[in-house]
């Protein structure tokens, strides 16, 4: 099948379950919070929210202040050449504002997310939108695909707390190849009264690290080096064959293997709280801090739930995010990993936090120097 007619059929089976889903949107709904008319969202608050590029977060209240809102943001599609590895190989890589992986948006449980999508004439391919945390229509696939030269605006309620994975669905073959070529994302949806420990006490962080792990299947010519090519999309019939085997050539944090270490490391002092924000969208993955651990850690993603404590590894399911709070009680280099640690140490999948502060002996101290053996 050529690229065209997968794309044509994949827009066909799609628009089909688009319908199919609207006819029990009805019956869905009454699950969901009190339903607001037309005219009570008309009169909500708005607010427009600064997208920033990973591993950074909007400016955001971890209390919610008033009551619900209507939070517009803007993802601008970019399909654009990246380098994912020291050595210069090549992605032409599918992003919602040009990063790997996509903005994180923030808002409370009971706000509304309403996104204006843009695919820019000068792309070559129709996106669109699935998020995990919205109902109804695909998580809003089947109301945003845009074709080259297109934008389109989708509003949804933020009935679920938690951190969602957000991703582009096409239809077809083109879902998972736009999704390994960069293409996803998170957002977080907050309780309104912000995270709780197991007893139910206030939780507060002081920073948030957005980590978005990223697979890329890149083939290779014959030479068994990795191949570059000429524009968006002139890689899917190879690509195709790197993803049937299901074994990744790259497996990142940020879009490119060493985009979260040396000057790009993540920071924090000693005393302070991070939250770690872990989203895969296609592979199951195993997060751990190398010298810390998970104090709290929401490992399925739903606030909702009582946070496991003391963990040293957690388990992120592909097509998912998770969260994890830390806070720092020593000064020094710590690397956050997939340990899988092949994954992390011959694919790419770390990042460092560098943590600066006064070293505590009672935690930890080295008694004696390396010496010869007596
Ligand atoms: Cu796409």
């Amino acid at each position: 099948m050529s690229k065209m007619d997968e794309m044509k059929l994949s827009r066909r089976t799609l628009m089909g379950a688009a319908a199919a889903t609207a006819l029990t949107a009805g019956v869905i709904g009454k699950i969901a919070m009190t339903s607001a008319t037309a005219a009570e969202i008309k009169d909500l608050p708005r607010v427009k929210q600064k997208m920033v590029a990973p591993p950074f977060v909007p400016e955001h209240d971890q209390v919610a202040v008033g009551g619900p809102k209507v939070v517009e943001i803007r993802f601008e599609i970019e399909e654009k050449k990246m380098v994912i590895d020291g050595d210069g190989t090549e992605i032409w890589a599918l992003t919602f504002n040009g990063s790997v992986p996509g903005p994180m948006a923030i808002v409370h449980e009971g706000d509304y997310l309403e996104l204006t999508l843009v695919n820019p004439q000068s792309n070559m391919m129709e996106h669109n939108i699935d998020f995990h945390a919205a109902t109804g229509a695909l998580g809003g696939a089947g109301l945003t695909m845009v074709q080259p030269g297109e934008e389109v605006v989708l509003r949804f309620k933020a009935t679920r707390t938690g951190v969602f994975v957000y991703h582009c669905a096409p239809g077809g073959a083109m879902i998972p190849y736009h999704v390994v070529h960069g293409m996803n994302g998170a957002i977080m949806v907050l309780p309104r009264d912000g995270l709780k420990d197991p007893k139910g006490n206030p939780v507060k962080y002081d920073k948030v690290f957005y980590v978005g792990e990223q697979d890329y299947y890149i083939p290779k010519d014959g030479d068994g080096n990795y191949k570059k090519y000429e524009s968006p999309g002139d890689d899917f019939g190879d690509a195709l064959e790197v993803m049937k085997g299901l074994v990744p050539t790259h497996v990142v944090f940020n879009g490119a293997a060493g985009a979260l270490t040396g000057e790009a490391a993540l920071t924090a002092k000693v005393g302070e709280t991070a939250l770690f924000i872990h989203a895969q969208a296609n592979r199951d993955s195993r997060p751990h801090l190398i010298g810390g651990h998970g104090d709290y850690v929401w490992e399925t993603g739903s606030f909702d739930d009582v946070p496991a404590t003391n963990l040293e590894t957690w388990f992120i399911r592909g097509g998912s995010a998770g969260a994890a709070i830390y806070t720092f009680h020593q000064p020094g280099v710590y690397v956050y990993l997939n340990h899988n640690l092949i994954t992390a140490v011959m694919l790419g999948a770390a990042a460092h936090v560098i943590v600066e502060g006064e070293w505590d002996d009672d935690l930890m101290m080295q008694v004696k120097e390396p010496t010869a053996i007596a």
